[in-house]
This record gives structure tokens, sequence and C-alpha cells, in this order.
């Protein structure tokens, strides 16, 4: 092993479907998994039958005190020598709610300070630790389109993506028309998350190239992945069919199961097809075109 390798949220479904590829295919990585479920992750570990090749560390996203602490530990162990030089981030832990409003610990709306909050104050921090031609991968999600160009959002009704701007957003507000504790207004937030993560990949992107980094940052669609603890927030019917009838779509473009997903997040951490490659956004394997409003650097 030579290097680190750091992903949010490692121990389950998509994070560890791509940790389960990595520790087959990149024998040089050690694994780093940031969780709030300690437990779980060691479970996950052993199960993995490889506890020596991960490294198990506290961060809870709902907070930004402990994403700060997490990462000036992180910083500490790298300069330590304790850990090995960090050359992959990959952000992938996210939440999507049902019902109802949530907030984090420092009061900002639950579901854009996880998904897109936390990890730009993780990315910030730990930008200046990693090797010079580190990978930064954002996962992301192809509800951010702005119009529903993919099927399995417009079967959901999902709201499509808008940018209120970071304060209104911080303050849960959605489109006037969406009752704001309704299904609709929690999948805007989850959508718009989603949009803000990509507006981030694009304008970081424009950053280290005018400084002159070989840093490089992507942005991970893994298409719908039915079953996964996302879904987790649903109740009834709707978790019953998210379970158990979803996951027949995987016979369909664009539907995945966490294994093949995963397979696809370890390739664009890691493989040397996409060494070098910046500022880009994959369906899977795919660099393809992201929604019009995600790409307008003004914004
Ligand atoms: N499933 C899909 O259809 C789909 C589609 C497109 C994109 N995605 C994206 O793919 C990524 C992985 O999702 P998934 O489907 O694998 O969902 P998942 O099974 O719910 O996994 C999410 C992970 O995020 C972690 N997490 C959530 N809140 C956290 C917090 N406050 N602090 C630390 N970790 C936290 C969870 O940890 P705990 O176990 O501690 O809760 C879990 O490990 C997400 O970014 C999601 O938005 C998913």
């Amino acid at each position: 092993m030579d290097y680190s390798l750091l992903i949010t949220g490692g121990h389950t479904s998509l994070g560890l479907a791509a940790s389960r590829h990595l520790l087959a295919t990149a024998p040089e990585a050690h694994l780093i998994w940031a969780t709030r479920s300690r437990q779980a992750a060691e479970q996950a570990t052993a199960d993995l039958g490889a506890p020596d090749r991960i490294t198990i560390l506290p961060l809870d996203l709902n907070t930004l005190a402990s994403v700060r602490h997490f990462a000036d530990d992180l910083l500490a162990r790298l300069h330590a020598g304790t850990l090995l030089p960090l050359r992959v981030l990959v952000c992938n832990a996210g939440i999507q709610f049902a019902q109802g409003q949530h907030w984090t610990a420092e009061g900002i709306e639950q579901t854009f300070g996880v998904n897109y909050l936390a990890h730009f104050v993780l990315v910030e921090r730990l930008l200046p630790a990693l090797e010079p031609a580190g990978r930064l991968v954002l996962v992301g999600s192809g509800t951010h389109f702005d119009a529903p160009r993919i099927w399995t959002a417009a079967i959901f009704g999902m709201p499509p993506a808008q940018y209120l701007g970071v304060a209104p957003l911080a303050r849960g507000e959605v489109p006037a028309a969406l009752p704001p504790a309704s299904a609709p207004a929690n999948q805007f937030r989850y959508a718009t998350s989603k949009l803000c993560t990509l507006m981030y990949m694009y304008e970081l992107d424009r950053r280290l190239r005018a400084a002159g980094s070989r840093v490089t940052v992507t942005t991970f669609d893994p298409g719908l992945m039915p079953g996964t603890g996302l879904g987790r927030a649903n109740t009834g019917a709707a978790l019953w069919a998210w379970k158990n009838v979803l996951p027949v779509l995987r016979l369909f473009p664009g539907v995945n199961s966490t294994k093949t997903s995963g397979r696809h997040l370890a390739w664009l951490a890691t493989s040397p097809a996409v060494a070098g490659v910046t500022g880009k956004y994959f369906e899977g394997r795919q660099a393809v075109s992201s929604s019009a409003l995600s790409r307008q650097p003004k914004l």
C-alpha cells in the first residue's frame, strides 16, 4: 500500500460496493472510511475480511464542527505519517428526506448541509493535503437536471432543481408552489443539493486550473440504485416499493445495482484511463454534459 483513499459513507451501499472493488483492484490503496456509524463500519470491514486495509474515522456531516474536527485530525495524522499520503477523496455520503423539514446541528437545512455544504468544507480543508496529482470525486445525481431529462426522476415526479441562492437554500426555502414540509419540497432540496455539487465542481476546477494545480475534480452520477439506504426516510408502500419493486427496473437503462455503480465509481477514483481528466460529469463511465444551469460560472 502506498497511498490513502478517503471515502465518506464507505461502509454502506454505493460506498461499500466501491470499497469492495477497490480492495480487489487497487492493492496500493489504503481506504479511510469517514463515518458516523462506527459499529456498522467495523462490521463491514470484518465482512470484507480486510480490517488492516481500512481505517475508520468518525465524521458526522450533520455538523460542520465535526467536519472541521475530522479534517484537523486527519491532517495531523497525515503530517505525523501515521496515514499514507492522501491521493483520492470521494465525497459519497448523502441523504434524502421524504417529509418534514430537517436541520443540521448549526441550523442549516439538512439536505443542503450534508450533501453539499459539509462536503464543501471537507474538500476545502483537505485540498492542501492532497498529493500534487490527487483526485477528487464528488457523487452527484441525474436529478440535478433542470428539465425532466431523466425518466427515473420523472416517474418519481421529481421537481426540477433550481438555484435559489446559498442563503435561501441553507434556510430550506423551496419554490412557492411546493408546501415546505411536503415530499416534493424534499425532492427539490435533494435535486438542488446535487445541482450545487456540480456548480462547485466546475468552479473548483476553474480555480485549480488557474492556480496551475494538477489535482483533478469530477462528478459521478451512479444512476438510480433502488433499494439503498437513500430511500430509508420513506414509509409504508413507498419504502416497500423502493426495496422490493423498483430493483426490477435494473433491466432498464439508467438503473443500476450498487455493484455496477460501485465499480464505475472505483474506476473514476483510481483508473489510469481517467488520469488528468477534470471538470467533467460522468454517468457511469461516460463523460456527458450536465445541465445548462450547472454550467453557469456567474452563479
Ligand atoms: N440510490 C440512488 O438511487 C442514488 C442515485 C443517484 C445518486 N445517489 C447518491 O449516491 C450516494 C450514495 O447513496 P446510497 O444510495 O448509497 O445511499 P445510502 O445507502 O443511504 O448511503 C449513504 C451513506 O451516507 C452516509 N451518511 C448520511 N448522512 C451522514 C452524516 N450526517 N454523516 C456521515 N455520513 C452520513 C450514510 O451513513 P449512515 O449509515 O451512518 O447513515 C451512508 O453510509 C449519495 O450521494 C446519493 O445521493 C444515489
